[in-house]
């Protein structure tokens, strides 16, 4: 039976790059049936509503959700379509794993960690209000419930992935209250878990320690502004914004998607890298049950980063969109036995 997955292609680079991802998915021979849905500045546009109950609807019907990029006004407009879903579809837990891949040239060497965002609250959540003209205040809310729904989340991840530490991410030499709220569920979650090393590190910090020595890391988790930063500096090391997947994931639905953005700079121009998308992907065959689908298209990827010199503009190729999944398409055709 085919799998039924909702399609939101997104603004700017979004349908390029979801194009090129589904053409991949269907060259593995594993049945999918579309249900694509629009949503962001476009729909907004010409409807005056961003994310339509359709949208929401197909989300929560299907169970599995892929998505392309979607563009959020800076300063002004409707408020994030991102924001917005993974609140309603309360998918508590942004996973993104920061791997590297072979061909692909960074500052370090292999690099294989992960960030564990919480996904619903804090700073991020955007509730602002403006008290008095030129004032405005930003609620940052942390519960104790999100808290420590988040930090299981990642130490049973742990536990299930094998992995032997994960870092609680802070600030509550600051921010006494609020991350000493979210570093205590940490705490108490802890103790159940003897067999992971629980370690801390004040975010500021962290973000040094990751840029002079990020083979250190294991797991990473933080609540929802600092997971959204670090994952762009943890994109920076294994290649750039091209190149890290990501998964929102609650306890009924799961919305699989890139970390990077629209880039409205190189849209409509068929030089987006699909990779960040396509490794978001294989993260959905995984959730599927579809291993073996995914183990193929991990294979096939990397095959095409390291036996051809096919690879788009931002990791120094000059190859189209199209070529790039082509090449990939043909790799998963040939399966491992292709030689360089
Ligand atoms: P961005 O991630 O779209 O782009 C930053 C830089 O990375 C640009 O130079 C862009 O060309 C490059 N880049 C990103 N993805 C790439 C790819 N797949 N291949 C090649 N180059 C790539 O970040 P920016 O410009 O800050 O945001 C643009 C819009 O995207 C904003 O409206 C923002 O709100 C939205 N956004 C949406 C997200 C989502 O839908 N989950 C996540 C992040 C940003």
């Amino acid at each position: 039976m085919a799998h039924v997955v909702t399609l939101i292609p997104g603004d700017g680079i979004g349908p390029e790059v979801t194009k090129s991802v589904v053409e991949i998915l269907e060259s593995t021979g594993v049945a999918f049936e579309w249900e694509r849905v629009e949503a962001g500045a476009a729909v907004f546009d010409r409807t005056g509503e961003a994310l339509s109950i359709e949208v929401i609807e197909a989300c929560k019907k299907n169970g599995v959700a892929l998505k392309g990029p979607i563009g959020t006004p800076i300063a002004k407009g409707f408020q994030s379509v991102n924001v917005r879903l993974r609140k309603i579809l309360d998918l508590y837990s942004n996973f993104r794993p920061v791997r590297s891949l072979p061909g692909v040239e960074t500052h370090f060497g292999p690099l294989d960690f992960v960030i564990v965002r919480e996904n619903t609250e804090g700073l991020y959540a955007g509730l602002e209000h403006e008290i008095v003209p030129g004032v405005v205040t930003s609620l940052k809310v942390v519960s104790e419930r999100a808290s420590l729904r988040i930090a299981r989340w990642a130490f049973e991840y742990a536990r299930r992935a094998g992995r032997k530490r994960i870092t609680c991410v802070h600030k509550a030499n600051i921010m006494k209250m609020s991350d000493g709220l979210f570093l205590k569920c940490f705490r108490d979650v802890a103790v159940n878990y003897p067999d992971i090393v629980a370690d801390e590190r004040i975010v500021d910090a962290l973000c040094m320690n990751l840029v002079m020595n990020p083979g250190q890391f294991d797991v990473l988790l933080l609540e929802n502004l600092y997971g959204d930063i670090v994952s762009d500096l943890g994109a920076g090391l294994v290649g750039g914004l091209g190149m890290v997947p990501g998964a929102n994931i609650g306890d009924d639905y799961a919305v699989f998607e890139a970390v990077h953005g629209s880039a409205p700079d190189i849209a409509g121009k068929n030089v987006a890298n699909p990779i960040a998308l396509l490794r978001s992907a294989i993260l959905m065959l995984e959730h599927l049950g579809e291993s073996d689908a995914a183990r193929r298209v991990d294979t096939a990827l990397a095959q095409t980063l390291s036996w051809t010199p096919i690879r788009t503009r931002d990791l120094g190729g000059n190859s189209t969109t199209t070529e790039f999944t082509a090449a990939v398409c043909e790799a998963i055709q040939k399966g491992p036995s292709l030689s360089a």
